[in-house]
């Protein structure tokens, strides 16, 4: 009989956060692990929002973010960061999610030392390096090295299959997400308050439909940001629309939107909300705007068409349920595509059907027991 095994999470951004709350409180819970985490502060409010709302205090925190930080600046110490608490804390699993740089380094720094590292939401590719950059480098990275390959769908599982990963390392253990967003709305369901701070801006915008939004790829900067701009200006002219925008803290996107969009009449730029209020968000709004990879998986799952502004996505489920669109980044296909929802009902109730591809909210438990088999 062996003793319990040590599992060090490390994350630092929102959506791993977000992603990966419902391991840790699930690992914390079980006596087959001693958990801890670390987390890199790749980001700073937005991932203190979500570490507040899940409950966590981290063990490690590297507070690494900077203003306007580059990717290899990042990479570099993130790389000494996250291996200094390795040698310290010498765990026998490095877990990770997804595709950042924190991620990427975490299993890199794992990987030097010889430590097993577990991906959650593994196996997914779009085939093309650039879009969306770097993340789809960040995964194929992680890819090479993990010994759990935890796939959120067998879509993925099978682009890992495709890339010759060992079969036996792979698991289909739906997303993480929606264990998340089961989370969420069983809290606010306790303490509705959680949630009610949308109220002033329910109440400006009474009666009209509302469009959310969330813009940040990298590969989006520049000539993306701007289109994305000019969309949602066209679209909040339409007399009964309203666009609430929670505006990611990026300064490449913040930029750009003061610039296009300050003042324009139903359109609020908001500061980012934390997740018991954008899943609110989410509820009252009659269709989703995003480049999100996160926001591609839970709007399907409530039930809410969204239009994805990239040139491909690694989510190919959400578009075959056919909740998810994709509309690139084109100023007037983004239009288009809105208005054709807006305006015809037929299209429209054809996307607003709740789908659940990427899970049924018990992914953190199948991941617990593989953690405990694989070794
Ligand atoms: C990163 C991830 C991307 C993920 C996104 C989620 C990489 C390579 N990219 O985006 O996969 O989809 O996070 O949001 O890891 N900032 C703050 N406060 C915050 C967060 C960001 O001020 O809480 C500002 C800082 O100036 C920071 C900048 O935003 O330097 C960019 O943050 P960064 O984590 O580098 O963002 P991305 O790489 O764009
Ligand atoms: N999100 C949030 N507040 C916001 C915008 C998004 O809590 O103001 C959540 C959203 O529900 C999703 C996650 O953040 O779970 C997505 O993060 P982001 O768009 O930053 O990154 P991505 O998913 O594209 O990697």
């Amino acid at each position: 009989m062996t003793g319990p095994k040590r599992i060090l999470t490390v994350f630092g951004t929102r959506p791993e956060a977000i992603k990966l709350f419902p391991l840790v409180h699930a690992l914390a819970a079980d006596k087959r692990f001693i958990s801890r985490v670390c987390v890199s502060g790749q980001h700073r409010g937005m991932l203190d929002q979500v570490l507040a709302i899940a409950d966590i205090v981290p063990d490690h925190d590297l507070d690494l973010m900077q203003p306007d930080q580059s990717l290899d600046d990042l990479t570099a110490r993130l790389l000494t960061g996250i291996g200094k608490v390795l040698d310290e804390e010498q765990p026998d699993w490095v877990v990770v999610q997804g595709d950042t740089a924190t991620a990427m380094a975490g299993a890199l720094a794992a990987y030097y030392r010889k430590i097993p590292v577990a991906h959650v939401e593994a196996g997914l590719r779009s085939g093309n390096i650039y879009h969306p950059w770097p993340e789809e480098v960040n995964r194929k990275v992680i890819g090479n090295i993990a010994a759990l390959h935890c796939a959120p769908t067998e879509t993925a599982q099978y682009a890992l299959l495709a890339e010759n990963v060992d079969p036996a390392t792979i698991h289909v253990t739906g997303n993480t997400v929606i264990d998340a967003l089961h989370w969420i709305t069983a809290r606010i369901g306790q303490e509705p308050a959680l949630a009610s701070g949308l109220a002033p801006l329910e109440e400006r915008f009474a009666g009209k439909r509302i469009i959310g939004v969330t813009t940040h790829r990298r590969e989006n900067f520049g000539e993306g940001m701007q289109a994305i701009a000019s969309a949602i200006r066209r679209l909040a002219a339409r007399p009964e629309v309203a666009v609430i925008f929670p505006v990611h803290l990026n300064p490449h996107v913040r930029e750009v939107m003061e610039a296009e969009l300050a003042g324009v009449e139903d359109v609020a730029m908001i500061e980012p909300l934390d997740y018991p209020h954008f899943a609110r968000l989410i509820d009252i709004s009659t269709l989703m705007l995003s480049d999100s990879g996160g926001v591609q998986e839970e709007a399907p799952a409530l039930g809410k068409p969204v239009l994805v502004m990239r040139e491909t996505t690694k989510r190919p489920e959400g578009v075959a349920a056919g909740t998810a669109m994709l509309v690139g980044t084109d100023a007037d296909r983004i239009v288009a595509e809105a208005h054709r929802l807006l305006d015809d009902q037929q299209a429209y109730l054809a996307m607003a059907r709740a789908h659940n591809p990427f899970g049924d909210g018990k992914s953190a438990a199948r991941i617990c027991d593989l953690l405990v088999n694989s070794l």
